[in-house]
């Protein structure tokens, strides 16, 4: 089977990150994000995948290349304009001709994609669609279903009067090559706003699959971090990098201790390639540091993200955030929940964000 992966998205939300690379090839835990996608597909044995591209294409072709390193054939169909999530699967469609996974390029899903394909196989479903249950459904597409899987309704972010259920889109499609069909070329066409709608209005086969793995879209900063602690904490069954120096405490090649270092009880730590610590640093809850960084002298990091060649000054305390590449943090600065720093950013000491 082949799989499409749309990845065109400008990731609006995750700004300022999405500054410095595009959503899908964020780091989360010091790997760009769609390699966890490549490893769900190949643990099912997806070796054939497509990235729709239409944001920054070179940086992915410099990423992954033609995916041997990664054992994985990868090809690319580029548009120059955005043809939507349901205009990119139609653009691609001469490279497939059976059906088709279609995956949106910012989950995390731990998707049982033999269990969905058997069961979009025995509805003899034109499309199926995987489903997740979350709190908030206005985030995202809504979609109710009969008792037998099949879709009655799909509404891409409701309002708060039209929330009926909690289960939504999570991301995941299968598609018969019939489907394609019904998709205008050329055009920006939307699959949550177009196609799906309208298969419902002509009673076509529109089946959901409820997945109880783990999943989470990284489309905003405050999910961005979330992910990680759900890494970080075990949350998604992801195998942490590095090599566990101590009791929560897992470092890259070539990194650096300083002494009297604190780790929470129940803290984990990630520290990327490279990576120096100075004396007397504490480390409380999920952090996680990226390759080259330098964590000063008795500085305070608790749930938070530090991406690749940043420093952070001795007595510096970050809580609940989330720093850019490249950034300076001065000594005894404080940078609290919520803040986001972009790539590249000098915060002079004793600031406080
Ligand atoms: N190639 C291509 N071209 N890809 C696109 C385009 C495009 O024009 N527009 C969006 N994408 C990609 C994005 O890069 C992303 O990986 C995926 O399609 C979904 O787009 P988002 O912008 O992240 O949509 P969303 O998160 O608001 O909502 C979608 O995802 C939810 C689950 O995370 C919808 O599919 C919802 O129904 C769904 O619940
Ligand atoms: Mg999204």
């Amino acid at each position: 089977m082949i799989a499409l992966i749309l990845i065109g998205g400008v990731g609006t939300r995750l700004r300022p990150f999405t500054n410095d690379f595009p959503k899908t090839l964020l780091p989360v835990v010091n790997r760009p994000f769609l390699e966890y996608q490549f490893d769900v597909l190949k643990r099912h044995g997806v070796r054939d995948v497509v990235l729709c591209t239409a944001y920054k294409p070179a940086l992915f072709h410099r990423c992954f290349g033609d995916g041997r390193r990664l054992g994985l054939r990868l090809r690319y169909v580029h548009e120059r304009r955005p043809l939507g999530t349901g205009g990119a699967v139609k653009n691609a469609q001469p490279y497939f001709r059976d059906t088709v996974l279609a995956l949106n390029g910012d989950v995390l899903h731990a998707l049982d994609l033999g269990a969905f394909l058997d069961r979009h196989r025995r509805r003899r479903a034109e499309a199926s669609i995987a489903l997740t249950r979350v709190k908030d459904s206005s985030l995202y597409g809504l979609v109710e279903t009969d008792t037998d899987g099949r879709v009655r309704k799909f509404l891409e972010k409701p309002s708060w009067d039209e929330i009926v259920t909690n289960t939504v889109n999570a991301g995941a499609y299968l598609l018969e090559p019939a489907v394609l069909e019904r998709i205008p070329a050329g055009v920006n066409y939307s699959l949550e706003r177009g196609l799906f709608p309208q298969m419902l209005e002509q009673r076509a086969r529109l089946f959901g699959y409820v997945s109880r793995g783990y999943w989470m879209d990284i489309g905003t900063v405050e999910k961005y971090l979330q992910v990680h602690i759900d890494i970080l904490s075990g949350g998604a069954a992801i195998r942490l990098p590095g090599s566990r120096r101590r009791r929560g405490l897992c470092a890259g090649r070539g990194v650096r201790l300083g002494r009297e270092l604190t780790v929470d009880q129940d803290g984990c730590v990630v520290l990327g390639d490279g990576v120096r610590v100075g004396d007397f640093a504490r480390f409380a809850r999920h952090v996680c540091v990226g390759s080259d960084c330098a964590i000063g002298k008795g500085a305070a990091l608790e749930d938070c993200v530090i991406l690749a060649g940043s420093s952070i000054a001795d007595g510096a305390v970050l809580k609940g955030c989330v720093i850019g590449p490249r950034c300076r943090v001065g000594r005894y600065s404080v940078v609290s929940a919520g803040a986001a720093l972009a790539g590249g950013s000098t915060l002079r000491p004793f600031s406080q964000l």
